[in-house]
């Protein structure tokens, strides 16, 4: 190759080198191959020369444009690989960095009602001791909500439940909205073999409204089904969670014997707490928090289990009342509300975790 093309590709090749990104890049093409680039006018000026020596000058001005072509391409394949490494570099995502809030909490960043957040609550706590959810629908029958569970026809316990019932379908009976999740316990054991674990986080309907009572409300029913379940089970189970939920490691909990139809025996469990500070934990008094025992044998029976093969125990709060506990809010109604200031207050961000403690 002639001295001149020779230099001049020292020269180009000097500038590609020297070109650290695809545009700077671009610009030595451009200089060199572009329209008024140095090597077409080497190959504009071809035409001028005698054909003898445009021959070997055209050959030598072609080889030079092939071989800068070839090291344009090698170095900006290599630019693209460097761009790719720095943009990795750059954007590299710590997934063990903390969560950035995002505006303050408002109608713009949504939050979650603290009978949703309760609930997940319940679900993390429950699910770490082997409990899976379960459902059931809100307008029930009679006989999953009431004689399944041993509540039978014209017994005082119906009355209780200030039962909303809906128009009888044609010659049936009346549905009814269902009044506890206990009618879950029925659907479960129907529908599943033991060993069983639930819990039925869930509405409920009673025609009651006060400052602790609404028409429509939550409970969340346990229930577990097994062969050699016993009520130490049942104690252990329920103070493991009743301590995590409120994060009081010794928080006092008091089973008290009570009566329901469909657990034998069936115990009240009461937590400690300050009646004059309202402080849970401590202060020697006791709160009723929940409703449990022992599923009753012919509750097992009316669901196709023999009682002398399958125990298991069963219990069922209220989830506004433990949330209300929890959180210190001191009445029921706003919960349904909507009014954005509550919930500016008492629901949580999407992103602050739990705040639950030693989880069993
Ligand atoms: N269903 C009962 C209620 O609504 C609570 C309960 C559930 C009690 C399961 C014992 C066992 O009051």
């Amino acid at each position: 190759m002639p001295d001149d093309l020779d230099m001049l590709r020292a020269d180009i090749e000097a500038a590609m080198a020297g070109a650290d990104d695809l545009r700077a890049l671009d610009a030595v093409r451009v200089a060199a191959l572009g329209k008024s680039g140095q090597v077409t006018a080497l190959l504009k000026g071809l035409g001028a020369l005698a054909p003898e020596e445009r021959r070997a000058r055209g050959a030598a001005v072609n080889e030079l444009k092939a071989g800068i072509e070839r090291a344009l391409e090698n170095r900006r394949v290599m630019l693209e690989a460097f761009a790719l490494d720095a943009r990795l570099a750059a954007e590299r995502l710590d997934v063990s960095l903390p969560p950035r809030p995002f505006a303050p909490m408002g109608p713009e960043a949504g939050s979650i009602h603290p009978i949703s957040r309760t609930m997940e609550e319940l679900i993390a706590l429950f699910g770490a001791m082997g409990f899976t959810v379960a459902e059931g629908p809100d307008i029930e029958g009679d006989w999953h909500n009431f004689t399944a569970l041993n509540i039978p026809e014209h017994h005082p316990a119906r009355q209780d439940h200030d039962t909303f019932y809906l128009p009888a379908q044609e010659g049936g009976r009346r549905p009814v909205l269902r009044t506890h999740t206990s009618p879950v316990q029925i659907r479960t054991m129907l529908s599943q073999e033991p060993p069983i674990r639930v819990i039925v986080p869930g509405r409920t309907w009673r025609a009651d409204h006060d400052a602790t009572h609404s028409p429509m409300f939550h409970q969340v029913e346990g229930l577990v089904i097994g062969r050699d379940i016993t009520m130490g089970h049942l104690k252990g189970c329920l103070i493991d969670f009743l301590r995590a939920f409120f994060g009081i490691a010794d928080l006092p909990v008091r089973f008290r014997s009570s009566y329901f139809p469909f657990t034998e025996p069936s115990m009240e469990v009461d937590i400690g707490w300050s009646r004059k500070t309202g402080d849970l934990g401590a202060g020697g008094d006791w709160l009723e928090i929940l409703g449990s025992g022992m599923v009753h044998p012919k509750v097992l029976a009316n669901c196709g289990l023999d009682p002398r093969v399958w125990q298991g125990f069963a219990f069922g709060m209220g989830i506004e009342r433990i949330t209300m506990l929890k959180h210190g809010i001191p009445d029921l109604r706003p919960f349904y509300e909507a009014d954005l200031r509550w919930l500016r207050h008492y629901a949580t961000s999407p992103l602050s975790p739990f705040t639950l403690h030693d989880a069993p």
